[in-house]
């Protein structure tokens, strides 16, 4: 198991390019079983997530090739020459649920192990499967497993309200309307940019989408779906994440490649605790001279404040002059990173989804364990402005979502090594 060694302390400065998105790429990849001829995806992270779907895929029966120097991945899939998916990599990665769409929508059967839960929460997929039984599939879930047959093979479009927009679920049932006979109607859907990306890319590969990014998707099914070249659009969690380490450590760091628009809610809270954000067309400048001030953070789906960034901004917020209150809205057990900072002397208080942080001017660095990926970037950031040396162990969690980030924060001037 590697660890980040941490040295606090050193503003970062200069410009970094964010990598593409992993919770863009993840459904993306599903979508390509869609049809049988090639799809080219560009600008691909090396995460592991991303090469656990590929193994998925391939497993499936389709033909992936990957070019990592040209950061280009090719999937084709002249035929599907399976339908399950087993526990043994969906319970390593729950985006492996998606590909239950794109195979009712092939095949008209699918085989797909429940993805039991994780650390920040119980994780359940029955608006996913109430969807599907909308669009016709008989569903038996039974031995860890959910078993989804279309009587005549095909899925039917339906009208489906989610109780709850749900990211996957909105992504799944996108997917598997595509292909299905009639039209589909998603209502309180999900409308994070990465479904927005989804739908771009099958809509040039010839599905009839309407709504995408609004609580209103409308899906005409069509007979079939041909090939795409897509580029994956660039990760608005992970710029948030540079962002927020760039505000704490009093620094002056230039984002590339970034969509602004994506990372609203973010700047927002920043610009409140008294740092300077920028907005370029394709580009984000975040200058801070020290101390953040207090603000509160309530987590809500898109376009609110990301559940995925709450962690970090609860790093961040540690340092903070007041007194802090963070509610997390979406998922029911995402404080695991709290212990962790009141390691490094942090005053956080918990009160079931509520955190009251009680900011201090400084941390100290100390040994810390990253539980899951999103409260591992938080240690990180932490240690990054902590007085003294941070260990974060367990780094491969948050391996699993960014690409090298100890050399992005190395290139900006921070004092982190990897070490095994
Ligand atoms: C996606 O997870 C992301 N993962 C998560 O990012 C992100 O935190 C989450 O959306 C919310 O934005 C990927 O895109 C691969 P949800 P997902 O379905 O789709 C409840 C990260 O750190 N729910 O929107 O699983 C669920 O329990 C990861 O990159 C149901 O009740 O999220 C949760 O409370 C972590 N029934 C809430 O909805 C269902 O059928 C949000 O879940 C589905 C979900």
């Amino acid at each position: 198991m590697g660890a980040f060694v941490i040295k606090g302390g050193k503003p970062l400065s200069g410009t970094v390019s964010v990598s593409s998105s992993k919770n863009a790429i993840l459904p993306i990849i599903s979508a390509c079983l869609l049809t049988t001829e090639e799809c080219v995806l560009k600008q691909i992270p090396g995460l592991d997530d991303v090469s656990g779907m590929c193994e998925l895929v391939s497993n499936l029966g389709a033909n992936v090739e990957v070019n990592g120097r040209a950061r280009k991945i090719s999937i084709s899939t002249p035929q599907l020459t399976g339908h399950t998916a087993d526990y043994e990599l969906v319970s390593k990665l729950r985006a492996s649920f998606l590909v239950l769409g794109s195979l009712l929508a092939r095949k008209g059967v699918a085989k797909v192990a429940l993805p039991g839960g994780c650390p920040i929460g119980s994780r359940p997929v029955d608006l996913h499967l109430k969807g599907f039984e909308a669009m016709g599939a008989e569903i038996t879930t039974g031995h860890g497993y959910v078993e989804a047959r279309c009587p005549d093979g095909k899925l039917k479009g339906a009208n489906i309200y989610l109780d709850f927009p749900s990211v996957g679920a909105t992504e799944n049932l996108l997917i598997g309307a595509v292909l299905a006979e009639g039209r589909t109607i998603i209502e309180n859907a999900a409308s994070e940019p990465e479904i927005v990306d989804l739908a771009s890319m099958l809509t040039k590969m010839g599905a009839r989408i309407s709504g995408a990014g609004t609580d209103t998707i409308v899906i005409e099914g069509v007979e079939k779906v041909h090939g795409v070249e897509h580029t994956i659009m660039p990760d608005r969690i992970e710029a948030g994440t540079i962002m927020t380490a760039a505000a704490l450590t009093g620094g002056d760091v230039t984002l590339t490649n970034v969509v602004p628009e994506h990372l609203k809610p973010v700047t927002a809270k920043l610009r409140e605790s008294g740092v300077e954000v920028i907005e370029g067309v394709s580009e984000i400048c975040v200058k801070s001279s020290g101390r953040p001030t207090a603000v509160d953070i309530k987590t809500h789906p898109f376009p609110g404040f990301p559940t995925d960034m709450q962690a970090q901004f609860s790093a961040y917020l540690c340092f903070a002059e007041g007194t802090s209150m963070i509610v997390e809205t979406i998922f029911e057990n995402r404080f695991m990173h709290v212990n962790e900072l009141k390691r490094m002397g942090a005053q956080i208080r918990l009160d079931g989804r509520t955190a009251i942080i009680e900011g201090s001017e400084k941390l100290q660095g100390a040994q810390v364990r990253a539980t899951d990926l999103r409260a591992g970037a938080a240690l990180v950031i932490a240690g990054l402005a902590a007085n003294g040396v941070t260990e974060v162990l367990d780094i491969h969690h948050i391996d699993r979502g960014y690409e090298f980030i100890e050399n992005k924060f190395q290139r900006l001037g921070a004092d982190i090594r990897r070490v095994q």
